[in-house]
This record gives structure tokens, C-alpha cells and sequence, in this order.
């Protein structure tokens, strides 16, 4: 397996990289509590900098260090000099003092990663930039899509293979235009060999998709939902959006909510993916995030064994390798 010094976003990774990632974080999942890979990130410090609110991602992260046997180093906006008026650069050049041997980043400034690169030389790994990508979310999507056909694809008791998303239709529905889960999700899936669709108001999807690779828009969930393998539903991402993009929330969600209603028109093997947080009762109904084939909580339990992945790969011995 090879593994990329950082990880910036999914589009800079090679293939190789992509499948190291996946097979491994699906070893760890099959391991379980093993002495030898509680060792991995012995004497390894994480600084974990997260200027943006998170739970999923920067508690995941943390479980993942304390797996590995590393030590984490948190950052807490608020009570930081950040609120005094002193510049990012200053904050991490003065936390990296303390010694940190990997930086998992989170901010609200797209391509903020890559100056944390520039300015500390030590792997950084993306948790979210602004609209640009979010790799992490991306990669552990993509790894409870593998497990889930994995089983209804009668492929049960098979190693999990990222082949099986070659050919499956995978609906992405929402704030497509703020979301950096869907940038990521649609470059990945794409990779993987998927055919990705996207949806939601006219206003809410980006101008440009020549910048994506081969995907096709559906304004009308209810067109292409008795055909989707898996719908990836997005938040609205209200703390981006000026006002404007839709009418009300009522009339959002009547005609791209995945309501309780809209969860009959899918297959009964099709999954529901949501990377978290959800505002229930707009982009999706109680009914929808709770029901059989909703893999939302198995995206949550996936994402400490992909960040495991990530963080061995990038850091642990043999890490780093091009
Ligand atoms: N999916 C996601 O990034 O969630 P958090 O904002 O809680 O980390």
C-alpha cells in the first residue's frame, strides 16, 4: 500500500492512494482492538485545529490518535490569542513549539491546508476548508457505501471490494454549492468508477460543473430516486448562504427534502447517506435519517476507522511514501 505525505483533498491524491486508504481503514475495522496497531502512533504528537465548530470530525479524530497510541494537542478558538486579534499563521507557528508531528486542520478559508503545509512542513491532514473539500468525509462515505453493497450485492462474507461502486448511481441532493462533502464526494465516487448525480435548487448548485468530472444534474428527486442505489443527502449550509437561495423552508423541503413520503419511492437495498449535522425536517425527515436504510450512524462509526486509516497511512512507519 502507498500513502501521500498529506492529505490536502481528494483530488490531489493518486488512485493508489485512494485504495490504500479504503483497504486499510476496512483491515482496522477487521482487526478490531489489536495490540499492534495500538502502537502505530507511539511518541506521535497531533496537534488537532479546528477554528470551525465539529463534533464528528474532530472527535473522530481524537478517538482515532488515542487508537493508535499517539497523544493529541487540542485547540480551542475561543479561549485562543486568535480572539486577541493574533493572525492564524502566528497561532500554529507558536503552537508547532510545543512539538507536533501532524497537523489535522479544520478552517473556514478554502486552501487554508496547503498554507499550513507551506508554513509548518509537516503532514497536514484536511478536515474541512471552507467550500473546497472535505477528504476525510469523502473517503469514510465511500468506504460505508462499499460495505453496504458489499452485503446486498450478495457479496456477503467477501472482503470488501471498492470495485463494487463501479456502475452504481449515487444521487447527491442538496446545498451541493456550499458543500465541500459533496466537492470531495463527487471527485471520489467518480474515481471509484460511479455514476454521480446531483440535485437541489437551481440556485444551490455550482455554475461551473465542467470543473467536476463526468456527473449529471436532476433538479426533481422524484425523477431519479426509484433508480438510485444510494441518495447523499447535504445540509443546508445556513452560516454560507447569504438570503435569498429559496423561498421558505417549507417549500425547500417539498421539493427537495427527502421526506417521509419520498422514502417510498426507493428501492428497498438503497441506502441514505448524510454526512451529519442534519436539520430534520428540512433536507431530511425524522422519518427519512431513522429509517432501515438510513447508513447515517454507520458513517459516524466508519469515520474513526477511515481517520485511523488516514492518520497510520500519512504517519505511522512506511507513511508518506509517494
Ligand atoms: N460531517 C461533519 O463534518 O460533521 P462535523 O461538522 O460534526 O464534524
Amino acid at each position: 500500500m502507498t500513502f501521500p505525505e498529506n492529505l490536502l483533498a481528494i483530488r490531489t491524491i493518486s488512485d493508489d492512494h485512494i485504495l490504500s486508504f479504503l483497504n486499510q481503514s476496512f483491515q482496522f475495522k477487521a482487526k478490531g482492538a489489536d495490540p499492534a496497531v495500538g502502537s502505530i502512533l507511539k511518541g506521535k504528537t497531533v496537534l488537532q485545529f479546528f477554528t470551525e465548530n465539529s463534533t464528528r470530525t474532530k472527535m473522530s479524530f481524537e478517538a482515532a490518535v488515542r487508537k493508535l497510541g499517539g497523544s493529541s494537542i487540542g485547540f480551542a478558538q475561543q479561549q485562543s490569542s486568535l480572539a486577541k486579534g493574533e493572525t492564524l499563521k502566528d497561532t500554529v507557528q507558536t503552537i508547532f513549539q510545543y512539538g507536533v508531528d501532524a497537523v489535522v486542520v479544520r478552517n473556514h478559508s478554502s486552501g487554508s491546508p496547503e498554507l499550513f503545509h507551506k508554513w509548518l512542513g509537516v503532514p497536514i491532514i484536511n478536515a474541512g476548508d471552507g467550500q473546497h473539500e472535505h477528504p476525510t468525509q469523502a473517503l469514510l462515505d465511500a468506504m460505508t457505501l462499499i460495505e453496504h453493497f458489499t452485503v446486498h450485492d450478495k457479496q456477503r462474507g467477501k472482503a470488501p471490494d471498492p470495485k463494487i461502486l463501479k456502475g452504481k448511481l449515487i444521487y447527491i441532493l442538496g446545498d451541493v454549492l456550499h458543500s465541500r462533502v459533496a466537492r470531495s464526494n463527487i471527485h471520489l465516487l467518480a474515481r471509484l468508477g460511479a455514476d454521480v448525480v446531483i440535485g437541489g435548487p437551481p440556485t444551490l448548485l455550482p455554475k461551473d460543473l465542467s470543473l467536476f468530472p463526468k456527473i449529471t444534474t436532476e433538479f426533481q428527486p422524484d425523477r431519479v430516486l426509484r433508480d438510485v442505489d444510494a441518495v447523499m443527502m447535504l445540509r443546508v449550509q445556513y452560516e454560507r448562504q447569504g438570503a435569498g437561495y429559496f423561498p421558505s423552508k417549507e417549500e425547500y423541503r417539498h421539493f427537495w427534502g427527502l421526506t417521509k413520503d419520498r422514502i417510498g419511492l426507493l428501492k428497498p437495498e438503497a441506502a441514505i447517506l448524510h454526512p451529519g449535522p442534519i436539520n430534520r425536517g428540512l433536507e431530511i425527515d425524522p422519518e427519512a435519517a431513522e429509517c432501515p436504510q438510513s447508513l447515517i450512524l454507520k458513517q459516524v462509526e466508519n469515520g474513526v476507522w477511515m481517520r485511523m486509516s488516514v492518520l497510520a497511512g500519512i504517519l505511522g512507519s512506511g507513511g508518506g511514501k509517494k
